[in-house]
């Protein structure tokens, strides 16, 4: 009897498009993922999508509401499908050019080993693999990290290219030549991301790091756009060779922006000096 009514409510929801808000919540994500890149009102797309599955206008309400409410709290999980969208769109929204800060700086270093830390597409990648390195680089898209992969095939070029988040990625300690970082959205506040970036540096080792900076003062910015003079701070255990706050259209922007630029060798800095 009890099988009956569950399997009734089963054939019943499903025949009215009843879901729970997890379901509702994956099916969202499995939406988004496919759209492209330049609709604006994602809403009301998705509405849309809805009401061409059959569902009625109440039900479709009703979804929108569950997926505005979890958008909230779980905006996380959209990100690596935000890339994905980038990075699948055909029609590259950043500078596909190596950054030209690295190209700069390791004008005159010899080739090591070297991290791309959230490579993306592997423009930064490839060059460095084009110049004799030994590159490992990794991203949580999965469509940046595939489109890097068969990049590096067609130049001819090896790179490790692997799919994984920062919060899980192995840095390691004393690992790296060359570590870069190229508008990583890496939270620079609120995490010790930083500090095991900064150990997996060898001895000598040199860090590249460009982005858009917060220039709006505001408590609640987004912790990984650097604050005036932050990098220096964040990166003060190590020997700022170049630091640049200037305003520039930045490799990840259609605009001139506020642009942090940094270049750092982890040589020690005499203790006494960080007290200060
Ligand atoms: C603005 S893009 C920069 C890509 C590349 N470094 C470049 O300069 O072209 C930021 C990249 O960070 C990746 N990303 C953001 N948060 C991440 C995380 N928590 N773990 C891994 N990758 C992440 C995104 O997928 C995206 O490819």
């Amino acid at each position: 009897m009890r099988r009956r009514t569950l399997l009734g409510c089963l054939i019943a929801g499903l025949g009215f498009g009843w879901a729970d808000d997890e379901q509702i919540w994956k099916e969202y994500l499995a939406w988004y993922r496919q759209q492209p890149i330049g609709i604006s009102d994602l809403s009301t797309a998705y509405a849309e999508h809805l009401k061409s599955l059959g569902l009625d206008a109440g039900t479709v309400r009703e979804r929108l509401n569950v997926v505005e409410r979890l958008s909230k709290t779980r905006r996380a999980e959209l990100h690596p499908f935000f890339f994905d969208r980038t990075y699948s769109s055909g029609a590259p929204r950043f500078n596909t050019a190596p950054n030209a800060l690295l190209v700069e700086t390791v004008r005159d270093l010899k080739p090591g080993r070297a991290l791309d830390i959230h490579m993306g597409e592997g423009r930064n990648a490839l060059f460095l693999a084009s110049k004799g390195w030994d590159v490992t680089g990794f991203d949580f898209s999965e469509a940046g990290v595939a489109a890097a992969k068969r990049a590096a095939e067609r130049a001819g070029v090896s790179v490790t290219a692997l799919v994984c988040r920062h919060e899980d990625f192995d840095f390691g300690r004393a690992q790296w030549d060359l570590v870069v970082m190229s508008y990583t959205w890496v939270p620079l506040r609120g995490a010790d991301y930083v500090g095991r970036i900064i150990e997996s540096l060898k001895p000598g080792g040199i860090l590249v790091f460009e982005h858009m900076m917060d220039d709006s003062g505001s408590p609640g910015a987004a912790p990984w756009l650097p604050r005036p003079n932050e990098l220096l701070r964040v990166f003060g255990r190590l020997r700022i060779r170049r630091y640049e706050d200037v305003r520039a259209r930045a490799d990840w922007s259609w605009r001139e922006e506020r642009v942090a630029r940094l270049v750092a060798e982890r040589t020690p800095v005499p203790p006494d000096v960080l007290d200060r």
